[in-house]
């Protein structure tokens, strides 16, 4: 009987868990499946070669990287694109690859390459899609190393073959990393001229591009899960990563985390200037979404070529000095065998590289914003801080770095060191004025005295945070994304329009619409802003007391909603708020975290959500405020 009464319990209590995404589970539900403690770096071939890739041009990347000291420097992932595909074989379903292009396969499989890399001391890198077809099938059709073959000999990608690949790819071939590419979800719509003029087996589109509303995105996410499921399957070693390329679509910025180790957040990189400004804000805006195991992904790097190549070195800085404190994965795209000494010094920089891959894994904030200049601090696990400002168009900028940007105290000395240069400078106390070239990136390590003596501020903290539920009821197309010209098509379509879902998500120091945080009038420097309806869960690595001043957000969407606070430890609720409406000045909440795990911050409200402040909320050592 007991029992009975137990399991009905327990029963209940997942029916309750499943009904309510707000209610507490005391754990850390961000995925912590595969090997990217800190983002991936190496090497792939699609930028330099696209599907024009062999073995010799791979092998010469690899060997580059070894001689070059970029290997020993983290660049360890060499991963083929596009292109290496020759048909999948009906009888059996195994994958065949294009021998002619990558000779070392003849024997029947990829083994012998990726023992190769293995034995210089490199992790191998393959990719794929998540549909039947690839991209470069409906957008390569001039290539020479189109998959050939029937139709379904064609049919290169993991639709139906999940588990099949998967363990062909892992368990047998030795591969360490994989890339899932969607455009077999995407551009394969019954009637489509390369469907028809190549004899492709149509697929209804589970992701519409710009048409949310015709996305499947729990299909999306649920295929994309079945691929992590078959990874953690075949590589029991925990050795993998996994890299989602659904290009910001299918809301794919909201779950990727919970799924994948990185994820493409926008669609692709080219070498504009402006094309580059997209891909990256379409990440940076994005710092409470990312940490250790799961990173934003604005695309691979184009240094080396057009507005990044040899002539351009300060805009090749500034594409490396932003991938670096965005925590975006640094994959080189050049053809490594004739690399100038000026580009292996951007990828080389050591201390550059050491901001990117900070065991903190805090993805840097947006401090100050606009359309010309950006201010990005990113805390380090020291303690100390890196701080870009970027200079995003074509005229020089004044830009003042100030200690509140850093959340220092402005009374002491701060010093920067310049991590181009290598240059210290004076220290300074308040504030400190630089003159910025065009497109120019100043990249220092900053160390002071911190505002906050005892603790820090959750919004410098954004990888011990998981937004588990970020209130957003209906994905919204994120408009503060740098509209390029297309590459593709330049001004013959209608334009780019605002396209990724995320818009209304939780921030670090702004509200979810990008204003600052404010409660009936009163400003916080530093907080979270989030919808109500939300639940954030908070790595707690030792600090004593949980605290915050909330409130609902001055520029609330809904004035008559009525929201409370809820903190939670390890499951356990901690403390709460009164019910709160816009206008009504903000309360202040804490409690004593001691020896708890995982802080969980919960905002309830009724109808419609909301948007909320937590206001200065902060994680301190001492157990009283
Ligand atoms: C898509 C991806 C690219 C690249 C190509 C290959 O466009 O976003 O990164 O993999 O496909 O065809």
């Amino acid at each position: 009987m007991r029992l009975l009464i137990a399991a009905a319990l327990a029963l209940s209590a997942t029916a309750a868990t499943a009904a309510d995404p707000l209610a507490p589970t005391g754990r850390w539900t961000a995925n912590t499946r595969g090997a990217a403690a800190t983002p991936p770096m190496g090497w792939n071939s699609w930028n330099a070669f696209r599907t024009e890739v062999n073995e010799e041009k791979v092998l010469g990347a690899a060997q580059a990287l070894v001689d070059t000291g970029l290997a020993k420097l983290g660049y360890r992932y060499v991963n083929i694109d596009d292109g290496w595909w020759l048909k999948r074989r009906v009888s059996d379903g195994r994958l065949q690859v294009r021998t002619a292009i990558f000779p070392s396969a003849a024997g029947g499989g990829f083994r012998p390459f990726t023992d190769k890399l293995h034995s210089m001391g490199l992790k191998a890198g393959i990719y794929t899609d998540l549909g039947r077809n690839a991209c470069s099938q409906a957008y390569d059709l001039k290539s020479p190393n189109l998959p050939v073959g029937t139709a379904e000999e064609r049919e290169v990608g993991l639709y139906g073959h999940i588990d099949g690949d998967i363990r062909l790819f892992f368990a047998d071939w030795g591969f360490d990393y994989i890339k899932v590419d969607s455009c077999g979800l995407t551009d394969y719509a019954p009637g489509r001229d390369h469907v028809l003029s190549q004899g492709y087996r149509p697929l209804v589109p589970l992701i519409d591009r710009g048409g949310p509303a015709r996305t499947d995105i729990v299909k999306v996410r649920g295929l994309y899960t079945e691929v992590a499921d078959a990874l953690a399957r075949y590589n029991p070693d925990g050795d993998y990563v996994f890299s989602i390329c659904a290009w910001g679509q299918a809301n794919v910025r909201a779950w990727g985390k919970q799924v994948g180790n990185l994820w493409r957040t926008s669609d692709d990189i080219t070498p504009n200037w402006s094309r580059m400004l997209h891909t990256f804000d379409s990440a940076s805006g994005r710092a409470l979404y990312a940490q250790p195991g799961g990173w934003n992904d604005p695309d691979m790097l184009f240094i080396g070529a057009g507005d990044f190549d040899e002539n351009h070195l300060v805009e090749a800085r500034s594409h490396f000095s932003l991938w670096a404190i965005a925590n975006a994965p640094l994959l080189i795209g050049y053809d490594l065998r004739n690399a100038p000494k000026s580009l292996l010094d951007i990828w080389g920089n050591a201390d550059v590289v050491a901001i990117n891959q900070d065991s903190g894994g805090h993805q840097g904030v947006i401090a100050y914003d606009s359309d010309d200049l950006q201010i990005i601090v990113k805390t380090l696990s020291d303690g100390s801080k890196a701080v870009a400002l970027f200079n995003r168009g074509l005229a020089p900028v004044e830009a003042t770095l100030t200690a509140d940007h850093l959340k220092f105290a402005s009374e002491s000395p701060i010093q920067l060191k310049d991590l181009w240069s290598k240059e210290a400078l004076a220290p300074f106390t308040g504030e400190r004025s630089f003159t910025l070239a065009p497109r120019e990136t100043r990249l220092f390590r900053a160390s002071g005295t911190r505002a906050l003596a005892d603790g820090m501020y959750l919004s410098e903290l954004p990888g011990n945070v998981n937004v588990a539920e970020d209130g957003v009821v209906n994905p919204e197309p994120d408009p503060m994304i740098h509209r390029a010209l297309s590459p593709w098509s330049g001004s013959r379509s209608s334009g780019e329009r605002p396209n990724y879902a995320g818009w209304g998500g939780a921030q670090a120091d702004a509200s979810p619409y990008g204003q600052p945080l404010q409660v009936a009038g009163r400003r916080f420097g530093s907080g979270i802003g989030i919808l109500s309806g939300s639940r954030l869960e908070v790595r707690n690595a030792g600090a004593r007391r949980f605290s915050a001043v909330v409130g609902v957000d001055d520029w609330t969407r809904n004035p008559a909603a009525k929201v409370r606070f809820y903190v939670y430890g390890d499951g356990r609720l901690l403390a709460s708020t009164a019910a709160l409406t816009a206008g009504a000045a903000p309360v202040p909440i804490s409690a004593d975290v001691s020896g708890v795990k995982i802080v969980e911050l919960v905002v309830r409200g009724e109808g419609q959500p909301t948007s909320v402040v937590w206001g200065e909320a902060a994680l301190s050592a001492s157990p009283r405020a």
